[in-house]
Protein backbone atom coordinates (compact mmCIF):
# COMPACT_ATOMS: atom_id res chain seq x y z
CA UNK A 1 0.00 0.00 0.00
CA UNK A 2 1.26 3.22 -0.80
CA UNK A 3 1.56 6.35 1.85
CA UNK A 4 -1.12 8.17 -1.11
CA UNK A 5 -3.73 5.56 -0.68
CA UNK A 6 -3.17 5.85 3.40
CA UNK A 7 -4.03 9.42 3.63
CA UNK A 8 -6.24 10.02 1.04
CA UNK A 9 -9.06 12.23 1.80
CA UNK A 10 -12.81 11.94 1.21
CA UNK A 11 -12.72 14.44 -1.75
CA UNK A 12 -9.60 12.56 -3.37
CA UNK A 13 -11.48 9.21 -2.82
CA UNK A 14 -14.52 10.74 -4.01
CA UNK A 15 -12.71 11.93 -7.53
CA UNK A 16 -11.54 8.64 -7.65
CA UNK A 17 -14.82 7.16 -7.67
CA UNK A 18 -16.39 9.52 -9.95
CA UNK A 19 -13.43 9.05 -12.52
CA UNK A 20 -14.56 5.36 -12.44
CA UNK A 21 -18.34 6.17 -12.90
CA UNK A 22 -17.15 8.46 -15.84
CA UNK A 23 -15.14 5.75 -17.67
CA UNK A 24 -17.75 3.13 -17.54
CA UNK A 25 -20.05 5.24 -19.17
CA UNK A 26 -20.54 3.74 -23.18
CA UNK A 27 -22.86 5.47 -26.11
CA UNK A 28 -25.82 4.27 -28.36
CA UNK A 29 -25.90 6.72 -31.60
CA UNK A 30 -23.77 8.89 -30.27
CA UNK A 31 -24.81 9.55 -27.15
CA UNK A 32 -24.08 8.54 -23.72
CA UNK A 33 -26.88 6.13 -22.55
CA UNK A 34 -25.76 3.69 -19.84
CA UNK A 35 -22.91 2.42 -17.59
CA UNK A 36 -20.90 -1.02 -17.36
CA UNK A 37 -21.27 -3.02 -14.21
CA UNK A 38 -17.70 -3.17 -13.82
CA UNK A 39 -14.44 -1.99 -15.52
CA UNK A 40 -12.01 -4.86 -13.47
CA UNK A 41 -9.11 -6.12 -15.86
CA UNK A 42 -9.67 -9.57 -14.37
CA UNK A 43 -11.77 -12.41 -14.77
CA UNK A 44 -15.46 -10.68 -14.97
CA UNK A 45 -18.28 -12.32 -16.06
CA UNK A 46 -18.73 -11.44 -19.26
CA UNK A 47 -22.20 -9.84 -18.71
CA UNK A 48 -20.31 -7.36 -16.33
CA UNK A 49 -19.33 -5.16 -19.52
CA UNK A 50 -23.15 -4.49 -20.15
CA UNK A 51 -25.16 -1.97 -17.99
CA UNK A 52 -27.63 -3.01 -15.78
CA UNK A 53 -30.77 -1.34 -15.14
CA UNK A 54 -30.67 -2.32 -11.30
CA UNK A 55 -27.05 -1.30 -11.40
CA UNK A 56 -27.82 1.87 -13.16
CA UNK A 57 -30.44 3.58 -10.46
CA UNK A 58 -27.46 5.16 -8.39
CA UNK A 59 -25.48 6.05 -11.63
CA UNK A 60 -28.86 7.37 -12.69
CA UNK A 61 -29.53 9.34 -9.18
CA UNK A 62 -25.61 10.91 -9.13
CA UNK A 63 -26.27 12.13 -12.89
CA UNK A 64 -29.30 13.49 -12.13
CA UNK A 65 -27.82 15.91 -9.06
CA UNK A 66 -25.15 16.57 -11.28
CA UNK A 67 -27.70 18.19 -13.74
CA UNK A 68 -26.51 15.65 -16.38
CA UNK A 69 -30.60 14.32 -16.97
CA UNK A 70 -29.72 14.06 -20.76
CA UNK A 71 -27.85 10.89 -19.80
CA UNK A 72 -30.59 9.48 -17.16
CA UNK A 73 -33.10 10.10 -20.49
CA UNK A 74 -31.23 8.71 -23.27
CA UNK A 75 -31.07 5.58 -21.08
CA UNK A 76 -34.77 5.46 -20.52
CA UNK A 77 -35.70 5.70 -23.92
CA UNK A 78 -33.13 2.90 -24.93
CA UNK A 79 -34.33 0.49 -22.42
CA UNK A 80 -37.99 1.27 -23.53
CA UNK A 81 -37.25 0.82 -26.49
CA UNK A 82 -35.44 -2.75 -26.02
CA UNK A 83 -38.54 -4.58 -24.50
CA UNK A 84 -39.07 -4.83 -28.12
CA UNK A 85 -36.36 -7.07 -28.49
CA UNK A 86 -37.73 -10.21 -26.14
CA UNK A 87 -37.92 -12.89 -28.11
CA UNK A 88 -41.06 -15.18 -28.18
CA UNK A 89 -40.94 -18.57 -26.14
CA UNK A 90 -42.78 -21.23 -27.89
CA UNK A 91 -45.80 -22.05 -26.38
CA UNK A 92 -46.46 -18.78 -24.65
CA UNK A 93 -49.71 -16.60 -25.91
CA UNK A 94 -49.35 -13.49 -24.74
CA UNK A 95 -46.07 -13.28 -23.41
CA UNK A 96 -45.67 -9.82 -21.24
CA UNK A 97 -42.98 -7.45 -22.31
CA UNK A 98 -40.41 -7.27 -19.57
CA UNK A 99 -37.47 -4.59 -19.27
CA UNK A 100 -34.17 -6.69 -19.70
CA UNK A 101 -31.65 -7.35 -16.70
CA UNK A 102 -28.93 -6.00 -18.89
CA UNK A 103 -27.94 -4.56 -22.22
CA UNK A 104 -24.92 -3.33 -24.50
CA UNK A 105 -24.42 -1.77 -27.57
CA UNK A 106 -21.89 -4.23 -29.86
CA UNK A 107 -20.32 -2.80 -33.36
CA UNK A 108 -20.87 -4.47 -36.27
CA UNK A 109 -18.70 -4.52 -39.06
CA UNK A 110 -19.56 -1.99 -40.95
CA UNK A 111 -19.65 0.33 -38.17
CA UNK A 112 -23.27 -0.18 -37.14
CA UNK A 113 -24.51 -0.18 -33.50
CA UNK A 114 -26.58 -2.81 -32.22
CA UNK A 115 -28.10 -2.88 -29.01
CA UNK A 116 -28.68 -6.51 -27.38
CA UNK A 117 -30.40 -7.21 -24.50
CA UNK A 118 -30.84 -10.02 -21.71
CA UNK A 119 -34.29 -10.33 -20.72
CA UNK A 120 -32.99 -13.54 -18.16
CA UNK A 121 -32.32 -15.49 -21.25
CA UNK A 122 -29.20 -15.67 -21.34
CA UNK A 123 -28.60 -15.01 -17.91
CA UNK A 124 -26.65 -17.62 -15.18
CA UNK A 125 -29.79 -19.77 -14.28
CA UNK A 126 -32.18 -18.06 -16.87
CA UNK A 127 -33.78 -16.02 -13.83
CA UNK A 128 -36.45 -13.53 -14.27
CA UNK A 129 -35.24 -10.04 -13.97
CA UNK A 130 -38.66 -8.82 -12.28
CA UNK A 131 -37.36 -6.03 -10.99
CA UNK A 132 -35.75 -3.89 -13.17
CA UNK A 133 -38.82 -2.82 -15.05
CA UNK A 134 -39.81 -1.41 -11.54
CA UNK A 135 -36.45 0.31 -11.33
CA UNK A 136 -36.94 1.91 -14.65
CA UNK A 137 -40.53 3.17 -13.60
CA UNK A 138 -39.05 4.56 -10.35
CA UNK A 139 -35.80 5.86 -12.47
CA UNK A 140 -38.66 7.93 -14.62
CA UNK A 141 -40.05 9.22 -11.66
CA UNK A 142 -37.01 10.39 -10.09
CA UNK A 143 -35.86 11.95 -13.56
CA UNK A 144 -39.04 13.42 -13.85
CA UNK A 145 -38.81 14.97 -10.16
CA UNK A 146 -35.06 16.41 -10.32
CA UNK A 147 -34.93 17.71 -14.32
CA UNK A 148 -38.90 19.19 -14.24
CA UNK A 149 -39.27 17.65 -17.75
CA UNK A 150 -42.69 15.97 -17.37
CA UNK A 151 -42.90 16.01 -20.99
CA UNK A 152 -40.93 13.04 -21.49
CA UNK A 153 -43.50 10.67 -19.08
CA UNK A 154 -46.11 11.87 -21.32
CA UNK A 155 -45.01 10.69 -24.45
CA UNK A 156 -47.25 8.11 -25.98
CA UNK A 157 -44.27 5.95 -26.09
CA UNK A 158 -43.33 6.44 -22.40
CA UNK A 159 -47.71 6.10 -21.88
CA UNK A 160 -47.88 3.15 -23.42
CA UNK A 161 -44.63 1.30 -21.64
CA UNK A 162 -45.97 2.24 -18.26
CA UNK A 163 -49.61 1.20 -19.32
CA UNK A 164 -48.12 -2.33 -20.19
CA UNK A 165 -45.70 -2.60 -16.93
CA UNK A 166 -48.91 -1.68 -14.31
CA UNK A 167 -50.69 -4.57 -16.35
CA UNK A 168 -48.06 -7.04 -16.03
CA UNK A 169 -48.05 -6.27 -12.59
CA UNK A 170 -51.81 -6.62 -11.75
CA UNK A 171 -52.32 -9.38 -13.93
CA UNK A 172 -53.39 -11.91 -11.54
CA UNK A 173 -52.22 -15.41 -12.09
CA UNK A 174 -52.75 -17.86 -8.92
CA UNK A 175 -52.82 -15.62 -6.29
CA UNK A 176 -54.56 -15.46 -2.78
CA UNK A 177 -52.46 -12.35 -1.46
CA UNK A 178 -51.79 -8.89 -2.15
CA UNK A 179 -47.91 -9.76 -2.91
CA UNK A 180 -46.54 -10.30 -5.96
CA UNK A 181 -45.62 -13.93 -6.65
CA UNK A 182 -42.15 -14.24 -8.40
CA UNK A 183 -39.25 -16.90 -9.16
CA UNK A 184 -35.98 -17.54 -7.69
CA UNK A 185 -33.28 -14.95 -8.07
CA UNK A 186 -35.72 -12.64 -9.45
CA UNK A 187 -33.91 -9.22 -8.13
CA UNK A 188 -30.71 -8.19 -7.04
CA UNK A 189 -30.02 -11.73 -5.54
CA UNK A 190 -30.10 -13.45 -9.13
CA UNK A 191 -29.67 -16.95 -8.33
CA UNK A 192 -31.08 -19.35 -6.34
CA UNK A 193 -31.28 -18.63 -2.97
CA UNK A 194 -34.92 -19.89 -1.57
CA UNK A 195 -36.00 -16.26 -2.76
CA UNK A 196 -38.73 -17.18 -4.54
CA UNK A 197 -42.66 -16.87 -3.63
CA UNK A 198 -43.24 -13.05 -2.32
CA UNK A 199 -39.90 -11.79 -1.05
CA UNK A 200 -39.56 -8.71 0.50
CA UNK A 201 -37.14 -6.66 -1.87
CA UNK A 202 -39.79 -6.93 -4.75
CA UNK A 203 -42.74 -5.86 -2.52
CA UNK A 204 -40.97 -2.99 -1.64
CA UNK A 205 -40.28 -2.24 -5.23
CA UNK A 206 -44.30 -2.97 -6.37
CA UNK A 207 -45.72 -0.63 -3.55
CA UNK A 208 -43.43 2.25 -4.85
CA UNK A 209 -44.33 1.31 -8.59
CA UNK A 210 -47.93 1.32 -7.75
CA UNK A 211 -47.11 4.78 -6.22
CA UNK A 212 -45.10 6.23 -9.18
CA UNK A 213 -47.99 5.30 -11.49
CA UNK A 214 -50.28 7.59 -10.02
CA UNK A 215 -47.79 10.36 -10.82
CA UNK A 216 -46.68 8.96 -13.97
CA UNK A 217 -49.22 7.41 -16.07
CA UNK A 218 -52.31 10.16 -17.73
CA UNK A 219 -55.70 8.73 -16.97
CA UNK A 220 -58.17 8.16 -19.51
CA UNK A 221 -60.56 5.45 -20.39
CA UNK A 222 -58.26 2.83 -20.08
CA UNK A 223 -55.53 3.54 -17.63
CA UNK A 224 -58.29 5.54 -15.38
CA UNK A 225 -59.54 2.13 -13.65
CA UNK A 226 -56.26 0.72 -13.89
CA UNK A 227 -55.27 3.48 -11.78
CA UNK A 228 -58.00 2.81 -8.67
CA UNK A 229 -56.98 -0.62 -9.27
CA UNK A 230 -53.73 0.03 -8.38
CA UNK A 231 -54.68 2.62 -5.31
CA UNK A 232 -56.63 -0.42 -3.61
CA UNK A 233 -54.09 -3.05 -4.22
CA UNK A 234 -51.48 -0.35 -2.99
CA UNK A 235 -53.64 -0.05 0.10
CA UNK A 236 -53.78 -4.30 0.73
CA UNK A 237 -50.17 -4.55 0.11
CA UNK A 238 -49.36 -2.12 2.68
CA UNK A 239 -51.66 -3.03 5.69
CA UNK A 240 -50.64 -6.91 4.85
CA UNK A 241 -46.73 -6.02 5.05
CA UNK A 242 -46.94 -3.86 7.69
CA UNK A 243 -48.82 -6.46 9.81
CA UNK A 244 -47.67 -10.22 8.36
CA UNK A 245 -44.11 -9.12 7.77
CA UNK A 246 -43.39 -7.53 10.69
CA UNK A 247 -40.94 -8.85 13.64
CA UNK A 248 -40.12 -8.10 16.62
CA UNK A 249 -40.34 -9.09 20.41
CA UNK A 250 -44.38 -8.97 21.14
CA UNK A 251 -44.85 -10.61 17.62
CA UNK A 252 -42.41 -13.38 17.99
CA UNK A 253 -43.57 -14.49 20.98
CA UNK A 254 -46.99 -14.36 19.59
CA UNK A 255 -45.56 -16.99 16.81
CA UNK A 256 -44.21 -18.65 19.41
CA UNK A 257 -47.13 -19.47 20.75
CA UNK A 258 -49.33 -19.88 17.69
CA UNK A 259 -52.29 -22.30 17.53
CA UNK A 260 -52.11 -24.13 14.05
CA UNK A 261 -54.22 -25.64 11.69
CA UNK A 262 -56.78 -22.90 11.69
CA UNK A 263 -59.46 -23.17 9.21
CA UNK A 264 -61.46 -19.70 8.19
CA UNK A 265 -61.50 -16.12 7.98
CA UNK A 266 -61.04 -14.76 11.71
CA UNK A 267 -57.87 -16.92 12.80
CA UNK A 268 -54.53 -15.61 14.16
CA UNK A 269 -52.65 -17.80 12.23
CA UNK A 270 -53.69 -17.90 8.95
CA UNK A 271 -50.70 -18.95 6.74
CA UNK A 272 -50.64 -21.62 9.16
CA UNK A 273 -46.78 -21.24 10.30
CA UNK A 274 -45.75 -23.44 13.00
CA UNK A 275 -43.64 -22.32 15.33
CA UNK A 276 -41.37 -25.55 15.11
CA UNK A 277 -40.08 -23.43 12.07
CA UNK A 278 -38.57 -20.50 13.48
CA UNK A 279 -35.04 -20.89 13.78
CA UNK A 280 -33.20 -20.95 16.94
CA UNK A 281 -30.73 -17.93 16.52
CA UNK A 282 -33.75 -15.75 16.31
CA UNK A 283 -35.12 -15.11 19.83
CA UNK A 284 -31.81 -13.63 21.03
CA UNK A 285 -30.77 -12.10 17.96
CA UNK A 286 -33.66 -9.62 18.37
CA UNK A 287 -33.02 -6.77 20.44
CA UNK A 288 -36.21 -5.66 22.69
CA UNK A 289 -36.69 -2.63 21.47
CA UNK A 290 -36.22 -3.44 17.97
CA UNK A 291 -37.87 -5.09 14.70
CA UNK A 292 -37.78 -5.89 11.03
CA UNK A 293 -39.64 -6.79 7.83
CA UNK A 294 -39.74 -10.52 7.50
CA UNK A 295 -37.82 -11.62 4.25
CA UNK A 296 -40.19 -13.47 2.69
CA UNK A 297 -43.24 -15.18 3.54
CA UNK A 298 -46.51 -17.82 2.04
CA UNK A 299 -48.04 -20.89 2.77
CA UNK A 300 -46.78 -22.57 5.86
CA UNK A 301 -43.46 -20.53 5.27
CA UNK A 302 -41.94 -17.66 7.20
CA UNK A 303 -38.34 -16.77 6.03
CA UNK A 304 -36.97 -15.43 9.49
CA UNK A 305 -33.55 -14.42 7.85
CA UNK A 306 -32.96 -10.01 7.72
CA UNK A 307 -32.61 -8.99 3.90
CA UNK A 308 -31.33 -5.95 4.37
CA UNK A 309 -32.11 -4.08 0.84
CA UNK A 310 -35.84 -5.03 1.27
CA UNK A 311 -35.69 -3.37 4.66
CA UNK A 312 -33.86 -0.13 3.65
CA UNK A 313 -36.29 0.15 0.77
CA UNK A 314 -39.22 -0.27 2.62
CA UNK A 315 -38.12 3.33 4.90
CA UNK A 316 -37.34 4.96 1.98
CA UNK A 317 -40.33 4.32 -0.04
CA UNK A 318 -42.58 4.38 2.53
CA UNK A 319 -43.60 0.98 3.39
CA UNK A 320 -43.11 0.59 6.68
CA UNK A 321 -44.61 2.45 9.46
CA UNK A 322 -42.95 5.52 11.04
CA UNK A 323 -42.85 3.13 14.74
CA UNK A 324 -41.15 0.09 12.19
CA UNK A 325 -38.58 2.80 10.59
CA UNK A 326 -37.33 3.43 14.20
CA UNK A 327 -37.06 -0.21 15.32
CA UNK A 328 -35.16 -1.02 12.05
CA UNK A 329 -33.01 1.45 12.80
CA UNK A 330 -32.42 0.51 16.43
CA UNK A 331 -31.77 -3.19 14.93
CA UNK A 332 -28.65 -1.72 13.23
CA UNK A 333 -27.71 0.36 15.87
CA UNK A 334 -27.07 -2.52 18.36
CA UNK A 335 -26.42 -5.62 15.82
CA UNK A 336 -23.96 -3.05 13.71
CA UNK A 337 -21.35 -5.96 13.87
CA UNK A 338 -23.80 -8.38 12.43
CA UNK A 339 -25.16 -5.94 9.37
CA UNK A 340 -22.31 -3.51 9.52
CA UNK A 341 -19.31 -5.13 10.42
CA UNK A 342 -16.15 -4.15 8.58
CA UNK A 343 -18.24 -2.85 5.14
CA UNK A 344 -21.74 -1.74 5.11
CA UNK A 345 -24.50 -3.89 4.73
CA UNK A 346 -24.55 -7.28 4.74
CA UNK A 347 -27.19 -8.35 2.23
CA UNK A 348 -28.59 -11.20 4.12
CA UNK A 349 -28.23 -12.01 7.49
CA UNK A 350 -27.37 -15.16 8.81
CA UNK A 351 -26.30 -17.02 5.85
CA UNK A 352 -27.43 -20.11 5.10
CA UNK A 353 -25.26 -23.43 5.86
CA UNK A 354 -24.82 -26.92 5.51
CA UNK A 355 -28.20 -29.31 4.11
CA UNK A 356 -29.95 -25.75 4.03
CA UNK A 357 -27.23 -24.28 1.47
CA UNK A 358 -27.00 -27.44 -0.24
CA UNK A 359 -31.20 -27.29 -0.95
CA UNK A 360 -31.93 -23.55 -1.41
CA UNK A 361 -28.63 -22.51 -3.31
CA UNK A 362 -28.76 -26.09 -4.94
CA UNK A 363 -24.93 -26.65 -3.42
CA UNK A 364 -23.72 -23.13 -5.54
CA UNK A 365 -20.14 -22.57 -5.14
CA UNK A 366 -20.61 -19.03 -5.35
CA UNK A 367 -23.12 -19.08 -2.42
CA UNK A 368 -21.03 -20.76 0.19
CA UNK A 369 -21.68 -19.57 3.58
CA UNK A 370 -20.59 -15.69 4.57
CA UNK A 371 -20.12 -15.30 0.82
CA UNK A 372 -21.58 -13.61 -2.23
CA UNK A 373 -25.39 -13.43 -1.84
CA UNK A 374 -25.27 -15.49 1.20
CA UNK A 375 -24.79 -13.35 3.62
CA UNK A 376 -21.47 -11.10 1.60
CA UNK A 377 -21.60 -7.26 2.58
CA UNK A 378 -22.10 -4.85 -0.73
CA UNK A 379 -21.15 -1.46 -0.60
CA UNK A 380 -23.75 -0.86 -2.78
CA UNK A 381 -26.24 -0.90 0.06
CA UNK A 382 -24.53 2.63 1.48
CA UNK A 383 -27.14 4.94 -0.78
CA UNK A 384 -30.14 2.86 0.18
CA UNK A 385 -28.57 2.69 4.14
CA UNK A 386 -27.68 6.28 4.26
CA UNK A 387 -31.33 7.42 2.45
CA UNK A 388 -33.31 5.40 5.03
CA UNK A 389 -31.36 6.20 7.97
CA UNK A 390 -31.79 9.42 6.97
CA UNK A 391 -35.55 9.40 6.64
CA UNK A 392 -35.76 7.78 10.20
CA UNK A 393 -33.51 10.67 11.98
CA UNK A 394 -30.54 8.62 12.23
CA UNK A 395 -27.86 10.80 10.56
CA UNK A 396 -25.25 9.12 13.00
CA UNK A 397 -25.97 5.45 11.71
CA UNK A 398 -24.83 7.17 8.10
CA UNK A 399 -22.22 9.03 9.10
CA UNK A 400 -20.37 5.63 11.05
CA UNK A 401 -21.20 3.84 8.11
CA UNK A 402 -19.45 6.53 5.59
CA UNK A 403 -16.28 6.04 8.37
CA UNK A 404 -16.05 2.49 7.81
CA UNK A 405 -16.32 2.07 3.88
CA UNK A 406 -14.56 5.32 2.41
CA UNK A 407 -11.34 4.18 2.60
CA UNK A 408 -11.42 0.45 2.27
CA UNK A 409 -13.60 0.91 -0.84
CA UNK A 410 -10.71 3.50 -2.55
CA UNK A 411 -8.35 1.14 -1.14
CA UNK A 412 -9.48 -1.82 -2.15
CA UNK A 413 -10.22 -0.80 -5.81
CA UNK A 414 -13.95 -0.74 -5.10
CA UNK A 415 -14.79 -4.16 -4.52
CA UNK A 416 -18.37 -5.81 -5.76
CA UNK A 417 -18.67 -7.31 -2.39
CA UNK A 418 -17.15 -8.61 0.63
CA UNK A 419 -17.10 -12.10 2.88
CA UNK A 420 -16.83 -12.94 6.19
CA UNK A 421 -19.64 -12.65 8.79
CA UNK A 422 -18.35 -9.03 9.53
CA UNK A 423 -17.06 -8.60 5.85
CA UNK A 424 -13.43 -8.66 7.07
CA UNK A 425 -11.97 -10.18 3.43
CA UNK A 426 -12.54 -8.72 -0.27
CA UNK A 427 -14.94 -11.01 -2.09
CA UNK A 428 -13.80 -14.39 -3.36
CA UNK A 429 -14.66 -13.61 -7.15
CA UNK A 430 -15.75 -10.45 -6.45
CA UNK A 431 -14.56 -8.01 -8.95
CA UNK A 432 -13.24 -4.98 -8.90
CA UNK A 433 -13.68 -1.12 -10.45
CA UNK A 434 -17.62 -2.09 -9.73
CA UNK A 435 -19.29 0.91 -10.81
CA UNK A 436 -22.06 0.59 -8.46
CA UNK A 437 -20.14 0.33 -5.85
CA UNK A 438 -18.39 3.31 -6.86
CA UNK A 439 -21.72 5.11 -7.84
CA UNK A 440 -23.70 4.05 -4.16
CA UNK A 441 -20.59 6.41 -2.38
CA UNK A 442 -20.76 9.21 -4.15
CA UNK A 443 -24.58 8.92 -3.80
CA UNK A 444 -24.28 8.36 -0.61
CA UNK A 445 -21.41 11.57 0.46
CA UNK A 446 -24.56 13.77 -1.44
CA UNK A 447 -27.55 12.36 0.71
CA UNK A 448 -25.70 13.21 3.82
CA UNK A 449 -25.18 16.62 2.80
CA UNK A 450 -28.90 17.00 1.25
CA UNK A 451 -31.44 14.58 3.24
CA UNK A 452 -34.11 15.85 1.34
CA UNK A 453 -33.77 15.09 -2.45
CA UNK A 454 -35.20 11.61 -2.33
CA UNK A 455 -38.25 12.75 -0.66
CA UNK A 456 -40.21 12.47 -3.85
CA UNK A 457 -39.97 8.35 -3.72
CA UNK A 458 -41.75 8.65 -0.11
CA UNK A 459 -45.54 7.34 -0.37
CA UNK A 460 -46.33 8.84 3.66
CA UNK A 461 -49.37 6.76 3.53
CA UNK A 462 -51.77 6.94 6.58
CA UNK A 463 -53.82 3.90 6.99
C1 LIG B 1 -24.67 -9.80 -9.85
C2 LIG B 1 -25.67 -9.26 -8.84
C3 LIG B 1 -26.73 -8.45 -9.55
C4 LIG B 1 -26.05 -7.34 -10.36
C5 LIG B 1 -25.02 -7.92 -11.32
C6 LIG B 1 -24.21 -6.85 -12.02
O1 LIG B 1 -25.29 -10.70 -10.72
O2 LIG B 1 -26.28 -10.29 -8.13
O3 LIG B 1 -27.62 -7.91 -8.63
O4 LIG B 1 -27.03 -6.62 -11.07
O5 LIG B 1 -24.11 -8.75 -10.61
O6 LIG B 1 -23.50 -6.06 -11.10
Amino acid sequence: MSADFAFADAAEILQSARELLEASLFSYQNEPVGTRAALSAGVAAENYADCFIRDFVPSALVFLFDGRSDIVRHFLRVALRLRGLQEEIEGHRNLPRVMPASFRVEREADGSEVLHADFGDRAIGRVAPVDSMMWWVLILQAYVNMSGDSALAEEPAFQRGLQSILSVLLYDRFEVFPTLLVPDGAFMIDRRMGVYGHPLEIQALFFATLNAMQELLVPDTVTGPMLEQAAKRRAHLTEYVRSFYWLDLPRLNEIHRYETEGFGHDIANPLNIYPESIPEWVSDWVPDDAGYLLGNLGPGRMDFRFFALGNLLSVVFGLSTDEQNTAIMNLFDHRWSDLIGRMPVKLVYPALVGVEWQLLTGSDPKNTPWSYHNGGNWPVLLWPFVAAVLRAGRRDLAVGALDVARMRLYRDDWPEYYDGRSGRMIGRRANTRQVWTAASLILAEVLIEQPDRLSFWDAKIHL
